[in-house]
């Protein structure tokens, strides 16, 4: 939610801001703009709409500079004007300043600064936050020791209640930049003579891979020459530079007309990459290396706690079937942003896991925080490396399928699954599951990949499909046991890409309630495999038919379905049932994405959403 970027050295700032600006534009897209630092004062760029909106209107301004901060937003208080958009800069123009999080106390902030005589020009609680900088920043003793701007920011960041990754700029401070974070991400990039600073490293991986994870109530100052970082309570903080390990390559769309059509397509890959190294020599069992949990503590488990939102909370669901079918040990599924509040009774020996794709979703943030507070370990499932919920997690597995820049996931949720699936392995491995067994589950997950492939052959097919159904405004997406979360899913990812109406049931339940949908007007995807609920599925189809619904089968490959049936059928390979959701899950994610560009909408930048969301 919101990007910021900072920019200080040699270079044009404006011009790497903005590309920067546009790297991070998953982020939010209601508004974008820019401020630069010149002779003693700013200049301002910023627009509603889209970076390349912004880009065309500053043309002709040539926004000089080589200290500068932009940003992108995804709005929260107030509408989506150009007055909301940052940078905003305080009434006496002293200050400059980007904001990515929520001021929860600005109310009674702003009534304070209007008394003493600060004006506003939007809605956003952001240009409270910087008006109180301008306040403290003029009542700070010029002849202070250190930097009279630094401490103003730390007087400042004091009073404040709610989140933020801000970046800011003092007039008087000509190539200076003062950057902090409490509950949303910033990264500070170091590169050759310049430093940058952002939401997300995809924003300056052109630039350098050499970067510093700042930590909440840490802020960094930052000159032309060399930058320190701090913490509120005016604390040295010794900086880690890691070196990040993709290129600007993977956060490119290269020949696809998609992110989101990148990333299904990168997903072979992005599976291999999440089990590099994850199986033991003896081809029996999954290994983890970051645990940070000996086998033995991990074998007294008694209840495993999985917490997550939107697709990572899907992904929860196969998991908690196949530890349950696998390992016979109890899962409890929660959305983090009602786990929190629920305050469930926990055995001694449980053992929680907060799946995020992004690491910065702040509802599993949140909840993975007061499991700790009652003193339960929490381990992450995380794609971004450095993120807050990985860093703050008691151990955790990272899924390395490089930067997902599409709003709707894709490998990071086929990678959720996977890593589930080991887990289930793992758990299972340490109980009642024999070694042959696990040497064909682990073979069956070594395949996967190659199924992926195979699968993804079918996209001409479903191409032709999704442009005749287009033109439908409501699905039922319908599956049984591992394959109801998958049905979840693609009714998860049609409405939010495709705007269309959708709603995944497990296949049986249709009939208590949405059958009453079912006409030629609503079509249902169906997720059929063989095995146990096979006939059981038939008949659910047969009561669809029956009311004239049009069906699209998603079957796999030994199924036998009675002629005429399905209007549809696209064959998926056969597989191992924890390979099972992964491979079914291709074919939803094809139609989503197919429908999406047959309807000409923005298939990378739906309406209304940002990629990570890091406000409650
Ligand atoms: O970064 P996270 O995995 O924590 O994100 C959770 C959800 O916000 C995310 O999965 C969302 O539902 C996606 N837009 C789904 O495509």
């Amino acid at each position: 939610m919101c990007g910021i970027v900072g920019y200080i050295g040699k270079q044009k700032a404006s011009t790497i801001i903005l590309e920067g600006l546009k790297r991070l534009e998953y982020r939010g897209y209601d508004s974008a703009g820019v401020a630069t630092q010149v002779n003693g004062g700013f200049e301002l760029a910023k627009k509603i709409g889209r970076v390349d909106g912004l880009m065309k209107a500053t043309r002709a301004q040539k926004l000089p500079g080589t200290t500068g901060i932009g940003h992108t937003r995804w709005a929260t208080h107030g509408g989506v004007t150009d007055a909301n958009a940052h940078p905003h800069i305080s009434s006496d123009q002293k200050i400059a300043m980007i904001h990515n999080g929520v001021i929860e106390n600005y109310v009674g902030i702003k009534k304070f600064l209007l008394t003493k005589g600060y004006t506003f020009q939007s809605e956003t609680d952001t240009e409270v936050l910087c008006n109180l900088l301008a306040y403290h920043y003029q009542k700070e003793p010029a002849n202070a020791e250190g930097s009279r701007f630094l401490e103003a920011v730390r007087k400042t960041l004091r009073h404040i209640e709610g989140t933020y990754g801000i970046a800011v700029m003092c007039a008087d401070c000509p190539a200076e930049i003062v950057s902090a974070r409490k509950g949303s991400p910033l990264i500070l990039g170091v590169g050759d003579g310049e430093y940058m600073l952002a939401s997300d490293v995809s924003a300056i991986i052109s630039r350098t891979q050499n970067v510093v994870y700042l930590k909440d109530g840490e802020i960094v100052h930052l000159t032309a020459k060399n930058f320190t970082i701090t913490t509120l309570e005016s604390e040295d903080v010794s900086p880690v530079i890691d070196k990040v390990s993709w290129t600007i390559e993977a956060a490119e769309m290269g020949s696809y007309a998609h992110f989101m059509e990148k990333e299904i397509f990168e997903q072979p890959l992005a599976l291999e990459n999440t089990m590099r190294g994850r199986f033991s020599e003896d081809g029996s069992t999954a290994v983890f290396g970051g645990l940070n949990i000996s086998a033995i503590d991990f074998r007294q488990v008694d209840r495993f706690h999985f917490i997550a939102c939107g697709s990572a909370w899907h992904s929860c669901l196969v998991a908690e079937q196949l530890i349950e079918r696998f390992a016979r040990v109890p899962v409890e599924v929660d959305y983090a942003s009602e786990f929190r509040y629920r305050n469930i009774p926990l055995s001694k020996n449980a053992l929680f896991f907060a799946i995020s794709q992004s690491g910065e979703t702040i509802d599993t943030l949140a909840a993975m925080r007061e499991a700790q507070r009652k003193g339960y370990k929490v381990l992450a499932i995380n794609n971004v490396v450095g993120s807050t919920i990985a860093r703050e997690a008691d151990g955790g597995v990272y899924q390395h399928v490089g930067p997902e820049i599409g709003v709707a996931s894709t490998k990071a949720f086929t990678s959720q699954l996977l890593v589930g699936a080991m887990l289930a392995l793992y758990i299972g491995r340490m109980r009642d599951m024999s070694f042959s067994s696990g040497i064909e589950y682990v073979k069956a997950l070594k395949g996967v990949p190659d199924l992926v492939r195979e699968t993804l052959k079918l996209a001409p097919q479903i191409k032709d499909i999704a442009n005749r159904y287009a033109h439908y405004h409501d699905f039922l997406f319908l599956g049984r046991l591992t394959l109801f979360p998958v049905a979840l899913e693609g009714a998860l990812k049609l409405k939010e890409i495709s705007y269309i109406h959708a709603e995944g049931y497990p296949a049986a339940e249709m009939k208590h309630g949405p059958i009453a949908l079912i006409s030629e007007q609503c079509p249902s995807v169906f997720l059929v495999s063989s095995g146990e609920m096979f006939n059981k599925v038939l008949s659910s189809m047969q009561e669809i038919k029956a009311r004239k619904g049009k069906i699209i089968a998603i079957v796999s490959a030994n199924c036998e379905l009675p002629e005429g049936l399905a209007d549809e059928v696209i064959r998926i390979p056969e597989c191992h049932e924890a390979a099972l959701p992964i491979i079914a899950t291709i074919p939803v994610q094809l139609l989503s994405y197919y429908i999406t560009v047959a309807l000409k909408l923005d298939v990378d930048k739906p309406r209304n959403l940002a990629k990570s969301v890091t406000v409650e």
